[in-house]
């Protein structure tokens, strides 16, 4: 493998998806995506086209009707995927530390952090990191939406992913609650330098976690144009509410409604 290829640690190359007989429409065509290791890219585009069924062929619960995906490994072992949907998925008699920890010894088989010593301080740290240390005792049904996602996205990276797909995550919460997530997740991830893959309906949110941001379009579902976001990191909450981002959200929106 050469070293540009090793760089990335996501390559989609010309995917093609159609469910079922293969005279019915396509969903996805010719998607051609690269993701440098550590990269943030955002995908948008209306409802329908295609989105979560990419994510679902990144992590293999779909096949491509043509076209491969790769995740070039650095070390020879198998890359790690983690997904966090738009709802929770907790299991709800577990607290919120072994709803984490849990996350961990599903994927025992491939335990990254090597003894019980060193997985209990890797949630701790993933507790403290999301703000969830005070709430590490309770279930999940004793704490808010927005502390869900949290424990969500700490349990997904719990197994230190090389890529993390984002599903809509935060799309059942509130705007301020929302807010707060998208400058401590992207702070979260900056720290870990994880590679990370978000599918969201809010341009805005978008185009603050995104080092690109890429617009599909449906019927069938491809990738118009990849949009760089040039501000530097961390995105602070200023950046946030300010005036460049909203210029940027207003062209994305123009792409996506071209006849408005
Ligand atoms: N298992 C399946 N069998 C048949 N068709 C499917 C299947 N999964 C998805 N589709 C179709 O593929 C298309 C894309 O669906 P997908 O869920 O990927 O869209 P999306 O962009 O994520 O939409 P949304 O923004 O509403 O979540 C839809 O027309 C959907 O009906
Ligand atoms: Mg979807």
């Amino acid at each position: 493998m050469t070293s540009t290829a090793i760089e990335n640690a996501l390559v989609i190359n010309g995917v093609d998806k159609t469910f079922g007989a293969t005279d019915r429409p396509a969903v996805l065509q010719d998607v051609s995506l690269q993701l440098a290791r550590g990269e943030f890219l955002a995908v948008v585009g209306p409802s329908g086209c295609g989105k979560t069924t990419l994510l679902r062929i990144i992590q293999g619960l779909e096949t491509a009707t043509s076209g491969t995906v790769e995740l070039p490994s650095t070390t020879g072992a198998a890359p790690r995927l983690s997904y966090v949907f738009q709802r929770s998925s907790l299991l709800p008699w577990f607290s919120v530390r072994k709803n984490v920890a849990f996350g961990i010894s599903l994927k025992a088989g491939r335990d990254v952090h090597g003894s019980k010593v060193a997985r209990d301080r890797a949630v701790d740290e993933l507790l403290e990191l999301t703000g969830l240390s005070p709430y590490a005792d309770y279930l999940p049904n004793q704490i808010s939406g927005g502390m869900q996602q949290r424990v969500n996205v700490a349990r997904a990276l719990a197994v230190r992913p090389d890529v993390l797909l984002l599903d809509e995550p935060f799309s059942a919460l509130d705007a301020l609650t929302r807010e707060r997530l998208q400058v401590d997740i992207c702070a979260i991830l900056e720290n870990l330098g994880t590679t990370a893959v978000l599918v969201t309906h809010d341009i805005r949110e978008a185009v603050f976690m995104a080092d690109r941001v890429a617009i599909m379009s449906a019927h069938p579902g491809t990738v118009r144009q990849i949009v760089e976001i040039d501000e530097p990191r961390p995105r602070t909450v200023a950046f946030q509410h300010s005036p460049e981002l909203a210029e940027v959200e207003r062209s994305i929106w123009r792409r996506l409604h071209p006849t408005v």
